[in-house]
């Protein structure tokens, strides 16, 4: 459904040099499938996404969604057609929760009755009731209510493709993971096909079908979390999975304090 064939991304630079932020990356994602990039910052992750919504144009290669080279598409329609999560929620702040998620439905001239059925449509499926919530502005409410915004303001125009970015960043790690539950059961009930990035490993390895690990622009392995987990393509992915694995093992001594203890070095 969405495929990259050797993109890559050369940002002009200063003084130092251009900087090479995607590196002939290929990649096809299916549809209703959730494809989690994960790698350190600077990766190249933010830039893969942009690349996909015309945010950022490709130095080189070629981006098809459903068949289309997206190059040949009116980037504007383009990007009102594919959901997009910010990195750090990036709601208008001076704008109500309701305006804001009904944001690209005006842009579309939907009629006002539509879009504020939309709106409310949304707030009752993030859980914020719209009689209390629809007239907030995005500093009366929690980090958490402030992405689950983000993330309706994404679905409003009901695209079936969501790119998302870092998008349980600025959230505790309770309402973090009721979020991601959240997002696991929209994602089935509205057939969403989702590209999301990721540093946190843990986080990928929960939501996605497949994961993509990045490095230095490059992807370095792709495959079901149970698989990269177990077979680690690498030296790198196996240290990047390494800090999860420990934790689990921790949690799993904690639980089952009886059981036989594995070596660790801890
Ligand atoms: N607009 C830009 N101009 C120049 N360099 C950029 C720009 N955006 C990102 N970069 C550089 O490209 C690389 C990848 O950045 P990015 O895609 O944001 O990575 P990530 O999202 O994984 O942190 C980094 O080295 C970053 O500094
Ligand atoms: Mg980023």
């Amino acid at each position: 459904m969405i495929s990259l064939r050797s993109v890559s991304k050369v940002y002009a630079g200063d003084a130092t040099g251009n900087v090479l932020a995607v590196d002939s990356l290929s990649i096809e994602v299916e549809r209703g499938e959730t494809l989690v990039l994960l790698g350190a910052s600077g990766c190249g992750k933010t830039t893969t996404l942009k690349m996909i919504n015309r945010l950022v144009e490709p130095s080189a290669g070629e981006i098809h969604i459903n068949g289309r080279n997206i190059a040949d598409l009116d980037p504007v329609s383009l990007r009102r057609s594919i959901g997009y999560v910010f990195q750090g929620v990036g709601l208008f702040p001076h704008w109500s929760v309701a305006a804001n998620i009904g944001a690209i439905p005006a842009l579309l001239d939907w009629p006002r009755a539509r879009v504020a059925a939309r709106v409310d449509e949304l707030l009752e499926m993030i859980g914020l009731p719209p009689a209390e919530y629809r007239e907030r502005r995005p500093h009366e409410l929690s980090g958490g209510q402030q992405q689950r915004v983000g993330v309706a303001r994404a679905l409003a125009a009901e695209a079936k493709v969501l790119l998302m970015d870092e998008p349980f960043g600025a959230v505790d790690p309770i309402t973090r993971d009721g979020l991601q539950q959240e997002i696991d059961q929209m994602r089935r009930q509205l057939e969403l096909t989702i590209v999301m990035v990721t540093h946190d490993v843990t986080e990928a390895l929960l939501l996605a079908d497949r994961v993509g690990v990045m490095d230095a622009g490059q992807l370095l392995q792709i495959g079901p979390p149970a698989e990269i987990f177990a077979r680690p393509a690498s030296e790198l992915v196996a240290r990047l999975l390494e800090m999860p694995r420990r934790q689990t093992d921790r949690l799993h001594a904690l639980a089952h304090p009886d059981a036989p203890q594995e070596e660790t070095d801890l």
